[in-house]
C-alpha cells in the first residue's frame, strides 16, 4: 500500500512533504520518512510509528532544500522499523516506492554478487541499486530508471531522487498508482490527487506502464514501450482542505454520523425524489440479454456486494455470483461476452479488485464500478461507473462507503428489475419510497448510541463474538463480526443464522455474546428459532430488532437494541448502523485506535 510525494517545488520542500503525507496516512501508517536535496547532496529523516514521530523528528533536525520525496508505510518486507522505512538510499540516489517487486530476491542475490550491501529487509532498496548500478555504467538517470523498470516484475509506483539533480523527479506506475500535479513552475507528483491538493489542482495520471520524467517546468510521459506519450491535465475535484474531525473524537465516529446525509445525497443521484422514480441509467450491456450477474469486491465491499446479491435476485431475477477479488483473479472464471460484473470499491484502488476488473475486459466482459473515489484506477478503467457519494472516508474501518455501496446496489437491483421487465412500475415506486426513508431512520437509530455503548461495556469483556443473521442480515452479520475484529481485535465471526446447528453452536456457551441481527423480514420467525437453540445452551443473547422483537422472541435476552419500525426491504441500510457503533465503542472503551487500527490501511494497493 504505502504513499508516496515528490515535490519539485520553491521554498521548504520537507514540510509540504509532510502535509501531503497526512492526506495519505490512510494508506499505510507504520513508519514514515523524506529525502531532500540541499547543495546537491542527499538528505534523509526517518521515523518508525505515526506520522507526528516523523513531524517530531522533523522539528528536532529541519531538512532544508526544495526538491524532495516522502513516504509513509504499510510494511510489506520487512517490520516497520526506522531502518526500514523508506526513502531508501545509495550514494546516488533516494526512491520512494508503493507496492510488491515479486522478484527482488533473485535481483538482491544478483546485486549482492556484484558487491551491493543491502541496509534493510525491504524489497525497495534492490531499485535504489539496480538504478545506481546502471548510473555507474554512465547512463544518464533516464536512461538508468528505464533499463531498471524492465527488469522489475510485480504491482508498483516508484519516485526517484537524484544527487546532484536539482531539477529532476523519476516516477513509475506499474499496477499502483501515480499522479502528476502542475503548479506554476512547481511540479508534484503523489499517489493520489488528494495528497497534491493543498499545491495544485492540475491532474495527469500515469497509465498503466508509464513512466514520467518530470522537472519544475516541464514533463515527459513515456509509456511502456518508451514512447513519449501525451497524458491530459484535468481539473481535480479532490478538495484543498484536510477532512476535519469536528466535534468528534474520531473520524469514524464522524463517518458514522453523516450517514443519513450521504447516503441521502447517494439516494438523490440515483432517485427522481420528487417523482420517487428511479432515474435513467446507462447500463454498459443490454440488461435483457444477460443470464447472471457477478459481483466482485473485497472486505467491506463484498459485504456489500452479498446484500446486494438478495436485491437483485430477487428484483431483476438474475443469478448472482458473489467473490472475493484476490480468489477471482487467479480462479480464471469462465466470463460471458457482453456479461456483466460489478466491481465494488470505495477507494477505487484495491489491487485485487482492479486486477479482476482488467481480466473481465480483458475477455470482453462488460464492468460497473460502484466507486467512492471519482477519479480512482478502478472508476478510470470501468465501462460505467456508479458513484457513491459518501465523501471522503478518513477512517480505516469503512463505514458510510458501506451505507451508499448498499444504496448504490438497491438502485442497480431495481433499475435491472425494471429494465428487464420483471419489476413493475408500482414497485419500483414502492421499493424506491422505502429506501427513500433510510436516511431517516438511520438518523433515528443514531440517537440509540448511549444504549450501544452500553453493550459495548460487555462486548469489550469477551474473547470471542458471534454474529447471527438471515437473509440480507446475513452478510450484515459478516460486516458485523469484521467491524468488532479489525477495531477491537476481538475475534468474531458472522454466521448465516440457520448454519449455526451445523457446527459453530458448538462453541455457545456464557462466555459468548451472540449478536442478533432480526429486523422483522420475512424469515424473522426462523431467526427466532434459532434464537432459542442459543438461549437453550446458555448462550448470551444481544437482540438487534424492532421493538416488539424481544418479547416475541420469548427467551432470555441479555441486552436489546429497539430499532424503528421499518419495511424489512432495505433494513441492511439501517441495520447497519448499531453494527457500526457496537465496534467503534467497543474498540474504544478498550483503548484501540478506532481511526487506525494496528496492521491495517485504507487503500490495500498490494495483493
Ligand atoms: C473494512 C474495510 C476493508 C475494505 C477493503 C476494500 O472496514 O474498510 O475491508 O472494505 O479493503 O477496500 P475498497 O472498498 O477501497 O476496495
Amino acid at each position: 500500500m504505502c504513499g508516496i510525494v515528490g515535490i519539485l517545488g520553491k521554498g521548504a520542500a520537507a514540510p509540504r512533504i509532510v502535509e501531503a503525507l497526512k492526506r495519505l496516512e490512510y494508506r499505510g501508517y507504520d513508519s514514515a520518512g523524506v529525502a531532500t536535496l540541499w547543495h546537491g547532496e542527499l538528505h534523509r529523516v526517518r521515523a518508525e510509528g505515526k506520522l507526528r514521530n516523523l513531524e517530531a523528528k522533523l522539528a528536532a533536525h529541519p531538512l532544508e532544500g526544495e526538491i524532495g520525496i516522502g513516504h509513509t508505510r504499510w510494511a510489506t518486507h520487512g517490520k516497520p522499523t526506522e531502518t526500514n522505512a523508506h526513502p531508501h538510499a545509495s550514494d546516488r540516489l533516494a526512491v520512494v516506492h508503493n507496492g510488491i517487486i515479486e522478484n527482488f530476491r533473485t535481483l538482491r542475490d544478483e546485486l549482492i554478487a556484484k558487491g551491493y550491501r543491502f541496509a534493510t529487509e525491504t524489497d525497495t532498496e534492490i531499485a535504489a541499486f539496480l538504478v545506481t548500478d546502471e548510473l555507474a555504467q554512465g547512463k544518464t538517470p533516464a536512461e538508468a530508471v528505464h533499463a531498471t523498470l524492465g527488469r522489475l516484475r510485480g504491482a508498483f509506483a516508484l519516485v526517484f531522487l537524484f544527487k546532484g539533480e536539482d531539477n529532476l523527479l523519476i516516477g513509475a506506475r506499474q499496477g499502483a498508482p501515480l499522479a502528476v500535479g502542475q503548479g506554476e513552475g512547481e511540479m508534484f507528483l503523489g499517489s493520489d490527487a488528494l495528497a497534491l491538493a493543498p499545491f495544485t489542482d492540475r491532474i495527469a495520471y500515469l497509465e498503466e506502464g508509464d513512466w514520467v520524467i518530470a522537472t519544475r517546468e516541464s514533463v515527459e510521459f513515456r509509456d511502456a514501450g518508451n514512447n513519449v506519450v501525451t497524458r491530459r491535465f484535468i481539473k481535480s475535484p479532490a478538495g484543498g482542505l484536510l477532512a476535519e474531525k469536528g466535534n468528534y473524537r474520531h473520524f469514524m465516529a464522524k463517518e458514522i454520523h453523516e450517514q443519513p446525509e450521504v447516503i441521502g445525497h447517494t439516494i438523490s443521484h440515483y432517485v427522481d425524489l420528487s417523482a420517487q422514480r428511479l432515474k435513467p441509467f446507462d447500463w454498459p450491456c443490454d440488461p435483457m440479454s444477460l443470464n447472471r450477474i457477478s459481483i466482485v469486491a473485497c472486505g467491506t465491499a463484498s459485504m456489500a456486494g452479498l446484500i446486494g446479491k438478495y436485491w437483485i435476485e430477487r428484483f431483476a431475477r438474475l443469478p448472482v455470483e458473489v467473490d472475493v477479488a484476490s480468489e477471482y483473479r487467479y480462479r480464471e472464471p469462465p466470463i460471458d461476452k457482453g456479461g456483466l460484473t460489478i466491481f465494488v470499491s470505495q477507494s477505487g484502488e484495491t489491487a485485487d479488485t482492479l486486477a479482476s476488473m482488467r481480466y473481465v475486459r480483458e475477455h470482453g466482459g462488460r464492468t460497473i464500478a460502484v466507486v467512492n473515489v471519482p477519479t480512482s484506477s478502478i472508476a478510470r478503467l470501468a465501462d460505467v461507473v456508479a458513484p457513491t457519494l459518501a465523501g471522503p472516508e478518513i477512517g480505516v474501518a469503512s463505514t458510510k462507503a458501506f451505507t451508499c455501496q448498499l444504496v448504490a446496489m438497491a438502485v442497480l437491483a431495481l433499475a435491472l428489475g425494471r429494465a428487464r421487465g420483471v419489476l413493475s412500475e408500482a414497485e419500483e415506486g414502492a421499493r424506491v419510497a422505502e429506501l427513500v426513508a433510510t436516511p431517516g431512520l438511520l438518523a433515528e437509530v443514531l440517537k440509540l448510541e448511549p444504549a450501544v455503548e452500553k453493550i459495548a461495556q460487555t462486548l469489550a469483556q469477551a474473547r470471542d463474538v458471534l454474529y447471527l443473521g438471515r437473509g440480507a442480515a446475513y452478510p450484515l452479520a459478516l460486516e458485523g463480526a469484521l467491524k468488532l475484529k479489525e477495531l477491537s481485535y476481538i475475534h468474531a465471526e458472522g454466521y448465516a443464522a440457520g448454519e449455526l446447528k451445523h457446527g459453530p453452536i458448538a462453541l455457545i456457551d456464557s462466555a459468548m455474546p451472540v449478536i442478533v441481527l432480526g429486523p422483522r423480514d420475512p424469515v424473522f420467525e426462523k431467526t427466532i428459532s434459532n434464537m432459542q437453540e442459543v438461549a437453550a445452551r446458555g448462550g448470551r443473547i444481544v437482540l438487534i430488532g424492532d421493538a416488539h422483537a424481544a418479547e416475541e422472541a420469548a427467551v432470555a435476552i441479555e441486552s436489546f437494541l429497539a430499532m424503528p419500525d421499518m419495511a424489512p426491504t432495505f433494513a441492511p441500510i439501517v441495520y447497519a448502523a448499531p453494527v457500526q457503533m457496537l465496534a467503534y465503542h467497543t474498540a474504544v472503551i478498550m483503548g484501540k485506535d478506532a481511526d487506525q487500527p494496528r496492521n491495517l490501511a485504507k487503500s490495500v494497493t498490494v495483493e
